[in-house]
């Protein structure tokens, strides 16, 4: 009897810990509309409200001053699919904010104060499908491998951020890219912005205003140009300044090109010289039976 009486105490223990923990209690100063709902939108915080519902998968921290998200922010708060950070503080993302197996969808950081996106930043999360990084004006700096790994990424918003180059290896390993904005960056027009333009153009369907939206400063004269005035041609003068790795690729190619045709011709050749062969046989059998 008294044993049971222990177990139930501890059990109830045990509820009232489960229900502070996973219970609905909404966090001071937010509202929860509903239960997946958190709304901490221009509270003053400078960091994360404490005791956020575990299940939450809306949440939002719009017009703040949070200054930091820990890493482990996504692992804690796995069910996420929703999360605004618009004009914040935030200078820096640790590495590892965005776990593999996060479900994270749609993830606002416009307006805040990042200065680069280091490599490893969003895992390989393939549940994101919006990531808007808009309004940074300090962020320059995306490393290659920042967003590789993002497979379900349909709209990236980089505009108005510092970015005068960017590399193009980046976007191509986003496979699901349906929007990109660019416009409102320093871009300069150099032999470093060639591979960009080069796939700008290829993608301008990808860019909601087409290339129109995007300026550029011209090195030659210091002015501001659209995209849209320039052509391939503009930048004829730079692909003779190919790259030590694009060198060695178009020497590659060239030898791959030099044996393929060799080894035509000489399959060519035997194929002729056995067909006249033949018909030499088949002329003089000709000649034998008559
Ligand atoms: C950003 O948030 C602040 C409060 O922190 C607010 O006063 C300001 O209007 C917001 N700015 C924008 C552009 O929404
Ligand atoms: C944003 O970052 C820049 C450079 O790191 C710094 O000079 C500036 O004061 C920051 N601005 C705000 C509002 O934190």
């Amino acid at each position: 009897m008294f044993s049971c009486v222990c177990c139930l105490q501890s059990f109830l223990v045990l509820l009232s810990i489960a229900s502070v923990t996973l219970g609905q209690r909404c966090p001071a100063s937010c509202l929860c509309p509903d239960h997946h709902t958190v709304d901490c939108t221009g509270q003053g915080l400078t960091r994360l409200p404490d005791s956020i519902p575990l299940g939450v998968r809306r949440l939002l921290l719009a017009d703040n001053g949070i200054l930091w998200i820990p890493s482990d922010f996504l692992v804690v708060y796995s069910d996420l699919v929703y999360l605004d950070l618009r004009n914040n503080s935030l200078t820096k993302l640790e590495p590892g904010t965005l776990p593999t197996f996060s479900r994270l969808v749609y993830l606002d950081l416009r307006n805040n104060n990042l200065t680069e996106i280091p490599s490893g930043t969003f895992g390989e999360s393939h549940s994101l499908i919006k990531l808007r990084l808009g309004n940074n004006p300090y962020l320059s700096m995306l490393s290659r491998g920042a967003l590789a790994g993002l497979t379900s990424l349909r709209e990236l918003e980089l505009e108005r951020n510092g970015f005068s180059v960017l590399d193009v290896g980046m976007l191509r390993q986003l496979p699901s890219l349906r929007i990109i904005r660019l416009e409102g960056n320093p871009w300069v027009c150099n032999c470093r912005f060639t591979k960009l333009f080069f796939w700008l153009v290829e993608n301008h369907h990808k860019l909601p205003n087409g290339l129109e939206d995007m300026e550029c400063l011209l090195p030659v004269n210091g002015q501001w140009i659209s995209l849209s005035m320039l052509s391939e041609n503009s930048f004829r003068e730079c692909l003779g300044v190919l790259s030590l790795k694009d060198l060695l690729v178009v020497m590659f190619s060239g030898i791959v090109i030099l044996v393929i045709s060799i080894t035509t011709s000489f399959i060519m050749a035997s194929i002729i010289s056995y067909v006249q062969q033949q018909r030499m046989k088949m002329l003089a059998e000709e000649e034998g039976l008559e």
